[in-house]
């Protein structure tokens, strides 16, 4: 006899709310999204907020506000998607890349970081040694493994992949591509996100380039960029994809560019940073932190070194 839907939602629904411990109910979760393929956990887009959220918060990046937008739409439009969701953001350092993870955790679980089905990795955490790869390899499959079956929706994000050492991350190349159904659970409706500062030269050239010829910054296209950036992360031994099949085979949905910032963009991250302190109305402070910061770029002294990273410092040095 075939089970249905309903009769399992409501079968675990009894032994779930009768069951008095925590780690009892997890586990019954576990059985139940393993067998009806249909758990969504607390997944909650709110797909409106979040383009709302990128488009007024996200400062100069017009390419992530549209790829980010774009790709993850169309990703939850579909109930069952072909593939999984892989994004990977580059750009320099404080540019935004682990801020925008962070608005995608609010807008998709409602709950920033703190959410039991994001997973965020950090090499210089989790993974330091580089004489433990294969060790690094078996636990990292046999966590997303892990999660994947408590959670199809879960998120994998792995931030700072520059330091990861070589050889690790392609552990993930059969979860990433299309086929990748095993024992019901569904790895296909899962978001990874790699972040690196690898390629930021790529962006950080082309944006100059952009700015002498005049030039607006939203001129700048994915298509500019995409394959001189892909080859950047393939070649770098320091991009945590150095000759990586997720990269060779095209298992990333979007490489994600982050360009540099301007001045411009470092006084309104500072005048934000003062409105959030009830100060809006301190441009002698904006005017301070803007000028303390360093710029690179010839005499037009134009990208910050720091993006907008030391801004929340600087404005409690000056307030
Ligand atoms: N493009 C941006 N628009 C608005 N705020 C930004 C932007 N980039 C950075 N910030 C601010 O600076 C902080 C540090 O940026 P972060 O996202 O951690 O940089 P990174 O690119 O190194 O991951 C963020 O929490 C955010 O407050
Ligand atoms: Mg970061």
């Amino acid at each position: 006899m075939k089970v249905s839907e309903s009769m399992l939602r409501c079968l675990f629904a009894i032994i779930y709310y009768s069951s008095s411990y925590g780690s009892t109910a997890l586990q019954l979760k576990t059985i139940y999204c393993t067998i009806s393929e249909s758990c969504e956990c607390a997944f909650k887009p709110d797909v409106q907020g979040l383009e709302w959220d990128l488009y007024k918060n996200l400062y100069g990046q017009h390419l992530a506000q549209e790829i980010v937008s774009e790709a993850v739409v169309g990703f939850l439009q579909k109930d069952n998607p072909d593939m999984p969701l892989v994004l990977s953001f580059h750009g320099a350092s404080g540019t935004g890349k682990t801020f925008v993870t962070s608005i995608l955790g609010r807008h998709l679980y409602g709950a920033a970081m703190s959410s039991p089905y994001i997973h965020q990795f950090i090499p210089t955490l989790h993974f330091p040694l580089l004489d433990r790869v294969q060790e690094y390899r078996s636990a990292l499959k046999r966590w997303v493994e892990g999660n994947l079956t408590a959670c199809a929706r879960s998120i994998f994000i792995f931030d700072e992949m520059e330091r990861m050492p070589p050889g690790v991350i392609d552990v993930l190349v059969p979860f990433l591509g299309p086929s990748h159904v095993v024992f019901q659970t569904n790895y296909r409706k899962a978001i990874y996100i790699f972040i690196s500062t690898a390629g930021q030269e790529v962006i950080n050239k082309l944006a100059l380039e952009t700015r002498q010829a005049g030039k607006e910054r939203e001129d700048i296209q994915l298509g500019d960029l995409e394959t001189s950036l892909a080859q950047a992360v393939f070649h770098n031994k320091n991009s945590g994809f150095f000759q990586s099949r997720i990269i060779s085979e095209k298992l990333v949905t979007c490489l994600v560019p982050f360009l540099p910032l301007s001045r411009w963009h470092v006084n309104r991250c500072a005048r934000r940073e003062l409105c959030q302190r009830g100060q809006c109305q301190r441009r002698d402070i904006v005017e301070a932190v803007g000028s303390s910061l360093t710029y690179t770029l010839e005499n037009g002294q134009f990208f910050s070194n720091t993006g907008c990273k030391l801004v929340p410092a600087k404005v409690n040095l000056f307030l």
